[in-house]
């Protein structure tokens, strides 16, 4: 595996591969590599000739009071894995390297639908940092494709209407959510969920699951089912964030006679702050 700190060498690299008429795929992550993340890169060479990862913590997505630095940075055992499933390219650009005019000047990106609910209600400018940065990834790579794990449905559902409303010639492909066997969604922020608490987060997946049994058993009444779900969480010891049934594109809430809805859900541990989410037809 290559692995590329600026972009003009990637840029280099990747010119080469295209010119031999290779196909790009690419995944971009912020590193902290789990399960989940390799079988995006699984996915990713399924569909194309060579595979680049990206692992840059990027700090325009974080509120001043979030956790960029604690995030967990582990480049020398993501490369690792990266090689162990034969990844082709890696690209760990420094933060000069991505904004080398500094951050409050940068040129943003924002996609005006969705990005202020849900997640974006309770982490405000967060995917304004995601689109702009992921623009800026899809520039210096150029992918033809790219994927994007379902468990972060907010973030993939905006990707998917910038791509469109910009004309990005990039396919989104979305990739499974990967669950621990008690059902929480792998996520590198699971690190830091403390241990006593560890036994009781799967009440996140159970209560989203549970939604989900009681609309396909026909109840409509989303705000008892949503109030519901909230207590179920509250008293498992978590304080949620939102739990809210949506249309599955639009991320509306939902109307009663939709037929694709995701249950979208999220909650603060001590140590952590978890989402997750669950998709059906009806
Ligand atoms: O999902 C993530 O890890 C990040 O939001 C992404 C897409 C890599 C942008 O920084």
């Amino acid at each position: 595996m290559e692995i590329f700190h600026h972009i003009s060498s990637v840029r280099q690299a990747l010119h080469e591969a295209r010119a031999a008429g290779k196909k790009v795929g690419f995944v971009p992550t912020m590193g902290n590599l789990h399960a989940a993340h390799l079988a995006l890169v699984k996915q990713a060479q399924s569909l194309s000739d060579v595979v680049v990862v990206s692992i840059f913590v990027n700090r325009l997505q974080f509120g001043l009071n979030e956790d960029w630095d604690k995030y967990p940075r582990t480049l020398e055992a993501d490369a690792q894995k990266l090689r162990s499933v034969g990844c082709d390219m890696l690209f760990c650009p420094e933060e000069a390297e991505v904004y080398p005019n500094g951050m409050d000047t940068q040129t943003r990106v924002i996609v005006p639908t969705m990005a202020n609910v849900l997640c974006g209600a309770s982490r405000p400018g967060h995917f304004e940092g995601v689109t702009t940065v992921v623009s800026k990834l899809f520039n210096i790579v150029q992918p033809d494709l790219a994927v994007f794990g379902i468990k972060d449905y907010q973030q993939l559902a905006i990707i998917r209407r910038m791509v469109q409303d910009l004309c990005m010639p990039v396919r989104i492909v979305a990739g499974d959510i990967v669950r621990e066997p008690d059902g929480l969604a792998m996520s590198s922020r699971n690190g830091f969920i403390r241990e006593d608490e560890r036994p009781r987060v799967k009440q996140l997946n159970a209560s989203l699951n549970w939604i989900a049994a009681e609309i396909k058993a026909g109840v409509r009444d989303f705000a008892g089912l949503e109030t519901s779900a909230r207590q179920q969480i509250e008293k498992a010891g978590f304080r949620p964030d939102y739990v809210q049934i949506c249309h599955s594109q639009t991320l509306e809430p939902a109307a009663h006679d939709d037929k694709a809805l995701t249950i979208l859900g999220a909650m603060y541990t001590q140590g952590a702050r978890l989402i997750d989410n669950v998709s059906i037809t009806v």
